[in-house]
């Protein structure tokens, strides 16, 4: 996507192959800098740190992470050693162990000396296969945004809901969520779009919103209680979300704050999708009870980090002193709740029969 005229992916290797360059996502929405990863620590504490976030990338990441380390030492033992760090960095996101385990799968019966490069063209290939896959989920999602604007018995632009940011700045280029909404803008189609803060790291805020207003989308920041009364309003066609791991039978874990606004829908009779790539379906669970959840720093709950009138970015205590918080960073939202998926292969029910039909192996 574009940013002031120019062409960027979230992650792309430097030209000496020797290290990455990510967008730093802890500055957005006030400052837009790169960073250079060049070890396989500065990838793993990048994805803990939440310098690079959203399932997607990552996955994209912790491929790089491994070729970092292939650079290092080759050998059996590092490849391991490198595979338990990552995998250790985030626990929900399914991606990540998707990509490790390929990335995995690649190198392991090469000889030591091939393996560098290798998982140099083998993190390439995770990356460019995210922005078609992203791309082919915006298509599909495309047609349905189309439909649903025909459909439409009132005036006006058609209202989506989204929460959190499921965006190119979540993958390598396009998004999930957000790929279609690009696409129907871009193909004309009047387009509204709620953006939910996202409390409590705020990354509607911050980086959905930062998306959506450097490609010209309209759109608006909620708190994450209001879609509940413009639902109610007749103020929301259909709502769309991504993804951190769905389970066979269709459970979807993501951001906290999802299964709400998916029960408010299911009351309103608001279609509610849900765009993955298949990199994010776990079939080896059967349940969405059986997903880690992420807890994180009760920080996160009473601190905000925000710009002051002098332009310094600052972090401020919201809450009473001493009271302590929870954090879980993500929640499940039942398949029964979920009107369809829209996969890099069209869409289906959040079934297990639905998913099978388009991924049979
Ligand atoms: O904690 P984050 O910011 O990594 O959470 C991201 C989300 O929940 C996204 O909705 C999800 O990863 C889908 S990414 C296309």
């Amino acid at each position: 996507m574009k940013i002031r005229g120019q062409h960027y992916r979230t992650i792309w290797p430097s030209p000496d192959a020797r290290s990455i360059e990510v967008i730093d996502q802890m500055k957005l929405p006030h400052l837009f800098t790169t960073s250079k990863l060049s070890t396989l620590d500065g990838a793993a504490d990048a994805i803990h740190t939440m310098l690079v976030r959203g399932a997607p990338l990552i996955g994209a990441t912790a491929a790089y992470g491994i070729a970092l380390a292939m650079r290092e030492d080759a050998s059996d033992e590092a490849l391991d050693a490198a595979y338990d760090l990552l995998l250790e960095t985030r626990p929900t996101a399914i991606n990540l162990k998707w990509a490790l385990d390929r990335m995995r799968n690649a190198l392991r019966n090469r000889p030591r000396e091939a393996r560098s490069e290798a998982a140099w063209f083998e993190a390439g290939k995770i990356c460019d296969e995210d922005v078609e896959t992203c791309r082919k989920i915006g298509e599909y999602g495309l047609e349905l945004f189309r439909e649903a604007h025909a459909r439409k018995k009132t005036k006006g632009p058609l209202n989506i809901l989204t929460h959190c940011n499921a965006g190119w700045l979540a993958c390598v280029d396009w998004g999930t969520a957000l790929a279609p909404i690009y696409m129907a803008h871009d193909a004309g189609i009047p387009i509204h779009v709620w953006v939910d803060e996202t409390r409590p790291r705020n990354q509607g805020a911050s980086l959905t919103a930062f998306e959506l207003g450097s490609h010209g989308v309209p759109h608006a920041i909620i708190a994450d209680n209001a879609g509940g009364l413009f639902m109610r309003q007749g103020q929301v066609d259909l709502c769309i979300v991504g993804t951190d791991r769905v389970t066979a039978n269709g459970d979807v874990a993501n951001k906290i704050g999802t299964y709400l606004k998916a029960l408010a829908a299911k009351d309103n009779n608001v279609p509610f999708y849900v765009a993955l790539p298949s990199s994010t379906i776990d079939w080896t669970l059967n349940s969405g009870d059986l997903i880690p959840i992420e807890e994180r720093s009760s920080d996160e709950v009473t601190k905000m980090t925000g710009r002051l009138p002098d332009g310094s970015v600052a972090t401020v205590e919201i809450s009473a002193p001493g009271s302590p918080a929870a954090n879980p960073g993500f929640d499940v939202t039942p398949a029964r709740l979920v009107t369809s998926f829209i996969t890099e292969r069209g869409t289906c029910p959040a079934t297990e029969a639905g998913l099978r039909g388009l991924f049979p192996k």
